[in-house]
């Protein structure tokens, strides 16, 4: 055996032993660079051959083919192996897989209260043919106060305990009734929308009062538009809101500057017959300031109140879910408590 042939017969075997320690495809790629690899010892090899005198040659190119042949069909058998048998792993484990066993609790997120609430009265108003619509919360004096009908020095502004900025002329809207110039601003008549929105209130907060919240407004303008248009459509949306079509409501006489005459709406009590909680043992509640808008107003937003008249109505949110929910203190809804939020997820 000349020199080449064993240097062809050792490697062979060195090939042969490190295939045999082989547990893994890693282990298996380690040993296919080791010697089927660009810098490789079967590679190392045929420089080897190249470099050899004529007669060590002689039948060695057939030699380390073969070798190499060898090499490369051994590598795949045991891959494929290999394979095969990870495969088989990855499908014990499924085959064991336990549907009824416990998995840790992994927490979520979910919509607030008020997103809930601003949705189902959103769906109700359009529902009945409804735009929704928003305005900014930094606001102007006049679209807060004097289109509206509340001029300068009127006793009215200071039943509003406002945020003003210090930008002269700026503040923090004290209620959504706003919306109704930017709306009659930006449309024409027939016009019905839906604005929900946060306000702001420089007052003391204490547990029915708070320096932020939410109002929601309603309003409709179109020809010949009455009292009568008002008060069903405010009874409609209670007994929606209640999901209770034998809710009844009542109205008394309010004062809001910006609608003549001025209504506050009253609900029959949605959870008793004869006084409850919620009710303070009176059986009505509370809910809408209310009005057919005043002419002025819809000067104001361009509007001829010889030609078109409206109704507005407005309400509190947040009153409105602590009635719904018992919920004690206003200020637990931007409080950010984890234990108040999880119960309306
Ligand atoms: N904006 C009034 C308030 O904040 C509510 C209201 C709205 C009254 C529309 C009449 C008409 O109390």
């Amino acid at each position: 055996m000349n020199n080449m042939q064993n240097l062809i017969e050792t490697t062979k075997q060195e090939f042969i032993s490190a295939l045999k320690k082989v547990n893994s495809l890693d282990e298996l790629e380690a040993v296919r660079i080791a010697f089927l690899g660009r810098n490789g010892k079967i590679g190392a090899l045929m420089d080897t051959l190249k470099k050899a005198s004529p007669e060590e040659k002689k039948g060695m190119g057939s030699l380390l083919n073969e070798l190499k042949e060898f090499a490369h069909h051994a590598y795949e058998e045991l891959q494929q192996q290999l394979q095969g048998q990870k495969l088989k792993k990855e499908l014990a484990k499924h085959s064991s897989f336990d549907v009824t066993a416990y998995k840790k609790h992994t927490s979520s997120g979910s919509l607030h209260l008020y997103t809930h609430l601003i949705e189902k009265l959103e769906n109700i108003f359009i529902s009945m043919g409804y735009q929704v619509a928003t305005g900014p919360e930094v606001e102007t004096e006049y679209y807060n106060f004097s289109a509206l009908n509340i001029p300068e020095n009127h006793p009215a502004r200071e039943l509003h305990d406002t945020f003003w900025l210090t930008l002269p002329d700026y503040l923090l809207r004290t209620h959504t009734s706003t919306v109704q110039i930017h709306m009659m601003e930006q449309k024409k008549p027939p016009l019905a929308i839906v604005a929900p929105g946060r306000c702001y209130r420089n007052e003391a907060t204490d547990a029915t009062h708070d320096f932020m919240f939410t109002q929601v407004e309603c309003m409709l303008i179109d020809k010949n538009i009455s009292i009568a248009h008002l008060l069903a459509t405010a009874k409609t949306f209670l007994q929606e809101l209640f999901d209770k079509k034998d809710l009844k409501i009542r109205v008394r006489p309010g004062y809001f500057p910006f609608v003549e005459p001025g209504l506050e709406i009253d609900a029959s009590c949605p959870f008793c017959t004869n006084g409850c909680s919620a009710c303070k043992k009176t059986t009505w509640i509370e809910l809408l300031g209310s009005g057919l808008i005043h002419p002025n107003v819809l000067k104001c937003g361009g509007i001829d109140p010889a030609v078109y008249s409206g109704f507005a109505f407005g309400m509190g949110l947040e009153r409105l879910a602590m009635i719904n929910y018992g919920i004690h203190d206003i200020r637990l809804f931007h409080s950010n408590k984890i234990e108040f939020l999880t119960q309306f997820s």
